[in-house]
């Protein structure tokens, strides 16, 4: 059993769930985030920054494992795993647990050639790694909606099917890949259902009770090709979590 396991990202949609899954008698869960420890909180609370690397040292050092689930906009993911990356050999090499998305390598959005060139990063880096891709978490449906409130109507995407995932799931998976041994390029992980994503949206509004009009928008260019001809999605459907489940679970948690 690893001793000392760091999940960056820990108080985000994935890593906390991961953080919690690890959490274990005589095992040390650390966690970092740029803000401060809570006033209670289970794990080892680790006040860091990846992008000026204040207290990545601290987090680092001892780790046997690191589950990478932080993630910054604006094309940083590059440069901050890259930080922790040069970190880590520093220290311990720790196996080195990465996730990232599918289709990061077939979809020119610039936040996936960032999640693309960590990826490579990783591989290159001498630590023993592994990395799961999967798809777009259910959660992150609600939020693509949820940015919208304001708007009378729902914008979305013309033409696009999505695959989304339980992040819950997603973290288990990384859970169990962070106890195990290093395993390279892990099986992607699909939710289980592919919809039109007007259908999701729908879902959701329906979800929180508010009716819109759902009005695609043209998504021209290369990406929105890619997007169209499904690089985002896999067959490895293995998640078991509908976007309606997912939904009814947080309707009875709110
Ligand atoms: N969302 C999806 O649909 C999806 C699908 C497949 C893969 N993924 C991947 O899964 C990972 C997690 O996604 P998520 O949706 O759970 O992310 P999220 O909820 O947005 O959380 C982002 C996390 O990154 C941390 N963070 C941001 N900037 C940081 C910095 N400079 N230094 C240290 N920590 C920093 C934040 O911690 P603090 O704010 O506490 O500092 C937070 O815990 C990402 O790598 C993403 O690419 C996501």
């Amino acid at each position: 059993m690893s001793e000392t396991i760091l999940v960056t990202g820990g108080t985000g949609v994935l890593g906390r769930q991961v953080a919690r899954r690890l959490l274990a008698p005589g095992r040390e869960v650390r966690v970092l985030s740029r803000r401060a420890a809570p006033a209670a909180t289970p794990y080892a609370w680790r006040t860091g920054d990846l992008r000026s690397h204040d207290g990545i040292d601290a987090a680092v050092r001892g780790a046997d494992v690191i589950v990478h689930c932080a993630t910054t906009l604006g094309g940083k993911d590059v440069a901050t795993t890259k930080a922790l990356l040069d970190t880590a050999r520093r220290h311990d090499t720790p196996h080195l647990v990465f996730i990232s998305i599918v289709g990061v390598d077939r979809i020119p959005l610039p936040y996936y050639r960032a999640k693309l060139a960590a990826e490579e990063a990783v591989v290159a880096s001498g630590l023993p790694w592994t990395i799961l891709r999967a798809t777009q978490f259910h959660d992150l449906v609600c939020r693509l909606v949820e940015v919208q409130r304001f708007l009378p109507v729902v914008l979305y995407p013309a033409g696009f099917r999505v695959q989304p995932v339980d992040a819950g799931e997603v973290a288990a998976r990384l859970a169990d890949l962070a106890l195990g041994e290093p395993a390279g390029r892990a099986p992607d992980l699909g939710g289980p259902e592919v919809r039109d994503f007007a259908d999701l949206a729908r879902a959701s509004l329906r979800g929180k009770g508010r009716r819109r009009a759902l009005v695609p928008v043209p998504f021209p260019g290369a990406t929105g090709r890619a997007y169209r001809a499904g690089h985002h999605l896999t067959p490895n459907a293995t998640g078991r979590v509908t976007f309606e489940e997912f939904l009814a679970a947080q309707a009875a948690i709110a």
